[in-house]
């Protein structure tokens, strides 16, 4: 262990044993509180209450203090590394929260309010508005400050620091914060220095549960949504620097296998020798649920089959890897296509797990009867519901997979965060599931739990997206629809004339797979979004090809200029990026941004917040690039000058344009 993360351990105990001691103490003020209601006595009569209130006072005031050690415990001052861009909402909250304390030495707990100004340069690009809410809380303490009064404290108070420009108290007590050049010069310089990096977070051990498809069942858009989602969540958090394992939950245990192999058995009787070519899983799985509706024999069969597989019979474990390898494999299509990388660990991996944890919940008292079912409650509270963790005939559940799922989790992969990535429509379960693992203790306010949920996907009719004939639609068919439709986009534009066909190739395939993972992306996850290949691929707006169109015009300023790599690297060492004219500036401060742009997405894993911010830089960049020259060139179309201070900032821009595309999963080709 390192001498940061034993100090960090040392902190936090230290914060520990403090919260216990404050809540002693809040504990005693209550009782005090009470006994000196009691006593409706005159106080200046009763020395017995006059030390009660002196001894409340002094408890207050240990309290005040145990409190503010507390705050500064639990931060641990990051010192400024030199190799990566600084989030500048970190820093002003550091520095106003230390002003704010030596301004309002008397408020406990003050609040720091920090937020991003809007659209208008004359008001500053960060606020601070705390002094609204210091002056409400001085007045309930009896005092009477105005907010602007309040404001002009905090900034007498603000300490010396290389981020802040100038400050101004506006309006009925806003603070406009004006950020340095020089701080933001030397901030956008680490890109060239040390390549694009943000300040590393805690390191977490963080398990993402996203895709997770069932086996022989159709992989559906919702699969596809949970695939994409799931998979920028992993790139955001692994470039954050967190410890992330990526888990396909797969469907691939329960009782739709006894059907499948009852079938296998009779369709290909030599199954154990020879390879079934089973070309299409989902007709296979079709026909045998028709038969297992209708045919009695076969659901008898059919359930002797899940038997022998749950005792491990050697054939029928076969039968089953068989039937999950062809799933697997069409899967695997798909993963490669997005490239998606996921480790597969399904339902059938928790079995044993799903006994044990049977048990100590049977022997815990947790496990109620309810008509032959056993089943558990998160809590009691009114319209919730229970988990069902054995059927009544004694079978297992998906709720039983989850609480099994969660402590291995928990106790074996000893994850600091967990986040599953499934529709809305499973929300409740997995409210459930928090709820009955908190209640065993299992979950504990250490451990992060997140279900990020979303909506359905809906055709251009907004009915529940199929085909024309009704039926699903398959992943596959997409794909390639998606592939047909950027070719046609690309020939469109007559780019089939200018690029090889290598180079074609590669600009449909970003094409085509960008816009479906971009249009999923930039929608707000949590409401239901309409599916239209005409609206992905449009090439205004924020959409993927507008952006990928974009980026390609901006990395070709410096091909103009005749700087490749080597010399932009050259160009870099000798030369400043400029950002004295307004638009450039302007540009500059939104690249600054790119560190606070991650780690709010963070805390609530809505990475249409990181589509809105590329969208911003794109449009940033066009005002410049309108107003400022980079490249200068004659009539004759020879260069004749070339701002160097320019042609850096355009390579910035790119750089975290390309950062960004790298965490949605957007592939930039640099011909298209
Ligand atoms: N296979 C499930 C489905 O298709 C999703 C599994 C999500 N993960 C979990 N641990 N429940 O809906």
């Amino acid at each position: 262990m390192g001498l940061i993360d034993e100090t960090v351990t040392f902190y936090n105990n230290e914060a520990n044993v403090a919260e216990d001691q404050i809540k002693l103490l809040k504990r005693q003020i209550l009782q005090l509180q009470q006994s000196i209601k009691n006593k409706t006595v005159d106080s200046s009569l009763n020395p017995e209450l006059q030390k009660l209130i002196t001894e409340n006072t002094k408890l207050k005031h240990r309290l005040t203090i145990l409190k503010r050690a507390i705050s500064n415990l639990n931060r641990s001052p990051t010192p400024r590394d030199p190799t990566k861009m600084q989030n500048i909402q970190d820093v002003l909250d550091e520095i106003f929260r230390q002003a704010i304390a030596s301004a309002c030495p008397d408020v406990t707990d003050p609040p720091v309010v920090i937020t991003l100004t809007g659209n208008n340069p004359k008001f500053g690009d960060y606020q601070c508005n705390s002094a609204m809410q210091l002056s409400n809380i001085y007045k309930q303490l009896g005092r009477k400050i105005s907010p602007r009064d309040v404001a002009n404290k905090i900034v007498e108070n603000v300490a010396e620091n290389e981020l802040i420009e100038r400050l101004e108290v506006a309006g009925p007590g806003f603070i406009n914060v004006f950020v340095s050049k020089t701080f933001g010069l030397r901030n956008l310089s680490t890109i060239f220095s040390h390549g694009v990096r943000a300040p590393v977070q805690q390191k977490l051990r963080v398990l993402v549960d996203f895709s997770a498809p069932n086996i022989a069942k159709e992989m559906h858009v919702g699969h596809l949504r949970s695939t994409i989602i799931g998979e920028s969540i992993c790139r955001l958090l692994e470039f954050l620097g967190h410890d992330v394992l990526r888990i396909n939950h797969v469907g691939d245990w329960g009782t739709q296998f006894g059907m499948l192999i009852a079938h296998l058995q009779d369709k290909f009787p030599n199954y154990l020798v020879e390879s079934p070519p089973i070309a299409d899983l989902q007709s296979f799985y079709k026909e045998s649920k028709k038969r297992f509706d209708e045919d009695e024999e076969f659901k008898k069969r059919a359930y002797a089959c899940v038997v022998k597989l749950q005792a491990f019979d050697p054939n029928y474990t076969k039968a089953w890897q068989l039937i999950c390898d062809v799933s697997r494999k069409e899967f695997q299509v798909i993963y490669d296509r997005l490239e998606v990388r996921l480790t597969e660990r399904g339902e059938s991996f928790y079995q044993t797990r799903m006994n044990d944890i049977v048990a100590e919940l049977d022997q815990g008292g947790y496990l109620e009867e309810d008509e032959g079912r056993k089943v558990m409650w998160g809590d009691r509270s009114e319209g919730s519901i229970p988990f069902t963790v054995v059927k009544s005939d004694g079978g297992y559940t998906y709720d039983t997979s989850d609480l099994a799922t969660i402590k291995q989790r928990i106790l074996e992969e000893k994850c600091d965060w967990i986040i599953y990535v499934t529709d809305a429509g499973q929300a409740t379960h997995f409210q459930i599931l928090f709820r009955c693992a908190r209640r065993i203790g299992l979950l504990t306010d250490r451990i992060r739990v997140d279900h990020v949920p979303f909506g359905v996907v809906l055709g251009e009719d907004r009915k529940k997206f199929k085909t024309r004939s009704g039926d699903t639609v398959r992943l596959i068919d997409l794909l390639e629809e998606g592939l047909k439709r950027a070719l046609d986009k690309l020939q469109e534009k007559n780019r089939d004339q200018v690029l090889s066909p290598e180079e074609l190739k590669k600009a449909q395939e970003s094409i085509a797979y960008g816009c479906i993972k971009y249009a999923d992306l930039s929608h707000n996850r949590n409401h239901e979004y309409v599916f239209s290949f005409d609206k992905m691929l449009e090439d205004k707006g924020n959409t993927a090809v507008y952006l990928l169109y974009a980026y390609t015009r901006i990395r070709s300023i410096a091909r103009t200029a005749n700087f490749d790599e080597k010399k932009i690297e050259e160009l870099s060492k000798g030369h400043a990026i400029s950002l004295d004219h307004e638009k450039e500036w302007k540009l500059g401060k939104v690249l600054l941004r790119f560190p606070e742009e991650l780690v709010k997405i963070t805390k609530d894993l809505c990475l249409h917040h990181l589509c809105e911010y590329v969208y911003e830089i794109a449009t940033t960049f066009t005002e410049f690039y309108d107003a400022c020259y980079c490249v200068e060139k004659n009539s004759a179309g020879d260069v004749v000058k070339v701002n160097h201070g320019r042609i850096l900032l355009a390579e910035a821009t790119a750089r975290v344009m390309a950062k960004c595309f790298d965490i949605l999963g957007l592939k930039p080709v640099s011909k298209m």
